[in-house]
């Protein structure tokens, strides 16, 4: 417990504060404004419900075209057909404010605009006491994105018990649980998402439980740097370290496209009949270079391999001997040891004087080998280097006779085709086209370029 100027908090409101604080980034007006015209809302008495309704924009936005559209509504309607759910209270407070404001100016007296703000807005948690069936005409707002091991273990211990247990990696995907089913039969899902959720395999499984009623109707990217407003947490001005997407979810038989188990690229939606072409894993042998372990025994630097034996060391390259697209001189050598055969001792001394720094997670039961083995790759043809994280696609040449080391590295080698082809293949510009429309994206124009993207990568052959 922690104690604020006056009063002790508990462990709750310390574990709803860093929610909050963690996940209050609020959506701008114009974004707001497309999804309500997205849902055509108003409509008859179809309701609206923001499941984390932070300030209220997207409560206020609604309200106003309410306004607009029936300058009579009456309170008991009004409360019928909009509603928010806030954690947070000074953000809840926010959003009654906002929601005030709007009636008095259209003319209501202010303690009904008041009392009429209170009942609109809930002080409670939408995944353990939001609505238990289908309940929502449409669901609009910009759920909280939070990993769940971000989570105070008191609220990641009760969304656990609530919740599926696919929907329990990111709080984000456990929204779009909920809001799920919690919609009617014809219902609307339109949300500012972080855009992993819709190509993660980590999300497979949510996708494939969505995509049983639901699917995409609209995908679009925004811009991170003017689709949010006030973000907590962060420099005023600096966009949040997310992809966002504007996403329309409808009934699967009316959407445009099906929700499965299936990535989805929001830049580039396959059609749903598109025959699979051939890939870059069926071509060639696309494989993630090893990890050998802690720096300095198993990877040694030049005045350490002077020491041993030199026909028990290979040149060994990683990311940082990769600059501007090209491969320097290697400074670092890797040990080559074999499982059924102890090193000379000159190598042994060496790995049992340093052994004791390996990574816990590197550790073998035989003790002169790496972490992962490579004993058997085969060094004698020339490779080609993909970087893990990088802005293009630019594979680099390798020479025969190196080692590259560490997963930030895939090994790209010759199989159905030859390194020349399969070279130019990825550095052209379809190849780069695809990457960007299908690679996770990472800050400053960077992309996660995985080994399985790379077997997944279509080629002409
Ligand atoms: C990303 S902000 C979005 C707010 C608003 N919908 C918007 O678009 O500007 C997410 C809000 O969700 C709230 N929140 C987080 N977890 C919640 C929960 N379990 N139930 C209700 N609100 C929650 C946070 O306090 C935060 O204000």
């Amino acid at each position: 417990m922690r104690m604020n100027d006056l009063f002790p908090l508990t462990e709750r409101e310390e574990a709803i504060n860093a929610l909050h604080y963690a996940t209050a980034i609020y959506t701008a007006a114009p974004v707001v404004d497309d999804l309500l015209d997205a849902v055509d809302w108003p409509r008859g008495n179809r309701r609206l419900v923001d499941p984390s309704c932070g300030d209220g924009i997207f409560l206020g936005r609604a309200l106003a075209r309410l306004l607009r559209e029936r300058p009579k509504v009456r309170e008991d309607e009004l409360l019928d057909v909009l509603q928010g759910w806030e954690l947070h209270p000074s953000a809840a407070q926010q959003s009654r404010a906002r929601v005030a404001e709007l009636l008095e100016d259209h003319g209501w007296e202010p303690g009904k605009a008041r009392a009429a703000s209170e009942r609109m807005v809930r002080q409670a948690d939408f995944l353990t006491a939001g609505p238990t069936g289908p309940y929502c005409h449409v669901l609009a707002g910009n759920p909280p994105y939070l990993r769940f091991t971000n989570l105070h273990q008191l609220l990641r211990a009760e969304y656990q018990a609530a919740l599926p247990a696919y929907a329990c990696s990111d709080l984000l995907h456990s929204f779009l649980d909920r809001c799920a089913s919690v919609l009617m039969p014809d219902g609307e899902v339109a949300l500012v998402t972080a855009d992993r959720w819709l190509f993660n395999v980590g999300a497979a499984k949510l996708r494939e439980s969505l995509g049983n009623r639901l699917g995409i109707d609209r995908l679009q990217r925004l811009d991170p740097t003017s689709a949010f407003y006030r973000p907590k947490d962060r420099r005023a001005g600096s966009p949040p370290r997310i992809h966002p997407v504007s996403v329309v979810l409808r009934p699967s038989s009316v959407a445009a496209i099906p929700l499965s188990a299936a990535p989805v690229f929001p830049d580039k939606q396959e059609q749903p009949n598109q025959k699979p072409g051939i890939t870059l894993g069926e071509i060639a042998k696309v494989t993630l270079a090893p990890w050998l372990g802690t720096n300095g025994i198993f990877v040694v630097d030049e005045a350490t391999a002077a020491s041993l034996p030199a026909e028990h060391l290979v040149p060994a390259i990683d990311t940082d001997d990769i600059r501007d697209g090209r491969l320097q001189t290697p400074t670092r050598y890797a040990i080559r040891t074999t499982p059924d055969c102890p090193p000379p001792p000159a190598i042994m001394a060496h790995l049992e004087a340093n052994m004791h720094r390996m990574a816990k997670r590197g550790l073998r039961k035989i003790p002169w080998l790496p972490p992962e083995s490579w004993h058997k790759r085969n060094l004698n043809e020339p490779i080609l280097l993909v970087p893990r994280i990088a802005r293009t696609l630019r594979p680099v040449r390798v020479a025969p006779g190196l080692l590259p080391i560490n997963h930030n590295l895939s090994i790209v080698a010759a199989n159905r085709a030859t390194l020349d082809e399969i070279e130019a293949m990825l550095s052209s510009k379809e190849a780069n086209e695809w990457m960007q429309a299908h690679a996770a994206r990472l800050e400053s124009g960077f992309f996660s370029l995985t080994t399985t993207l790379l077997r997944q990568l279509p080629v002409q052959f």
